[in-house]
């Protein structure tokens, strides 16, 4: 089969590879009908994810049919389209028991990583897959979704949702400031909703992202290279801050910005990956009773997301911006990395 692989730091190819096959009895095999790429294998392409193994074929995101089941998996079957899960869930150890997948201890990968697609096993950028644990990783994609519309489903729309929105502790009448409107920011954006927020301000760089942060529910937007964003922000909340300050960026700056608008009593969540060490002002802060929260997504939110999809109550389809087919992996590659110009959010790409 073809497939994307990683040759070290600034090396790709879409290039031929052996098929994956059944290893372990709670495997199956997806055949990919559709994938995406997302910010963190760029992060991988740069060098700065180094658990991962030259040879290994990225991408975390993907929905596909099953060609092959193993031979203890009863509730999946050859032929059924499934959305696959970027974190992998044994469902029975004490992580998976509590939701906490992302800290699933099967031996996959290596136990007490949840996210193991594109990082320690073969991903989904390819025309097969091997999926792990594939009863609890797998979610049955109902008539009426699309392929473009499920693929959001594997790790943007649950990581907005469950380390923005929900780690934030949203709730009703509440504002919330989105620092990055990229597609994870966007994603807390049109789930901010789902717990109330009354006023939800999107704050970035980049004046098309913010635009394009309205579509998905965004009521201000806030420009962050404008010397006044700070009193921009303090105005839409009464001069008070925002209750809920999500940080989707993933970079020192951002996080502080996130400390510096919320309100006394606020939470601020971090969800961007940080590969510099961030500086906390606990001597500030303290006295302000801020909640700090951070995580890796669980993906446990996906079912109760993939009904709102399917009843066209969270604008999936906004997401995709370009579409390409899997012989032009390395031009969609290209067309992501340069997201200010292209304009691009996630590309869709088909078999
Ligand atoms: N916690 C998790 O489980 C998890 C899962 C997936 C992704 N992530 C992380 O979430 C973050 C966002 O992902 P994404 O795919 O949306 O990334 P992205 O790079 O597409 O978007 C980031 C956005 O931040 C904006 N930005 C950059 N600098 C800024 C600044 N100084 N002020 C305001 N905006 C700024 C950019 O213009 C861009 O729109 C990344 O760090 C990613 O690694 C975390
Ligand atoms: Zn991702
Ligand atoms: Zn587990």
């Amino acid at each position: 089969m073809k497939a994307l692989v990683y040759g070290g730091p600034g090396e790709k190819s879409w290039t031929d590879v052996p098929d994956p096959t059944i290893q372990s009895p709670s495997d199956v095999i997806v055949k990919v009908d559709t994938t995406t790429i997302c910010g963190t294998d760029l992060h991988i392409l740069k060098g700065d994810v180094p658990t991962v193994a030259k040879g290994r074929i990225l991408g975390h995101e993907g929905v596909g049919t099953i060609t092959e089941i193993g031979a203890s998996v009863t509730s999946l079957k050859v032929g059924d389209r499934v959305i696959i899960s970027c974190i992998k869930s044994c469902g029975h150890c004490a992580n998976c028991k509590t939701g906490l997948y992302s800290h699933c201890l099967g031996e996959e990968g290596t136990s007490g990583i949840g996210w193991v697609f594109g990082h320690l096993i073969d991903g989904t950028q390819a025309e097969f897959v091997r999926v792990p644990y594939a009863e609890n990783s797998l979610h049955l994609l109902p008539e009426g979704v699309s392929d473009q519309q499920a693929v959001m489903l594997s790790d943007i729309l649950p990581t907005g949702f469950e380390i923005g929105v929900q780690y934030g502790r949203v709730k009703p009448g509440d504002t919330v400031a989105v620092i990055g409107a990229g597609p994870v920011g966007l994603a807390a954006i049109c789930t901010a909703g789902l717990y109330g927020a009354a006023t939800i301000i999107a704050v970035d760089l980049d004046a098309n992202r913010l635009e394009k942060s309205r579509e998905f529910g965004a009521t201000d937007v806030v420009l962050s290279s404008a010397p006044d964003w700070r009193e921009q922000v303090m105005v839409l909340t009464d001069g008070q801050g925002v209750d809920v300050a999500i940080e989707a960026v993933g970079i020192p700056a951002t996080f502080t910005m996130c400390t510096e608008i919320v309100r006394p009593g606020g939470n601020v969540a971090n969800v961007g990956v940080h590969g510099k060490a961030v500086e906390l002002h606990v001597e500030d802060l303290w006295i302000r009773n801020i909640n700090i929260s951070m995580g890796l997504v669980n993906t446990n939110t996906t079912p109760m997301l993939l009904k709102l999809v399917a009843q066209q109550k969270i604008p999936a389809d906004s997401f995709a911006t370009h579409h390409f087919i899997f012989d032009e992996f390395m031009e969609a590659y290209d067309t992501f990395a340069r997201a200010a110009e292209t304009k691009a959010l996630k590309v869709v790409i088909t078999a």
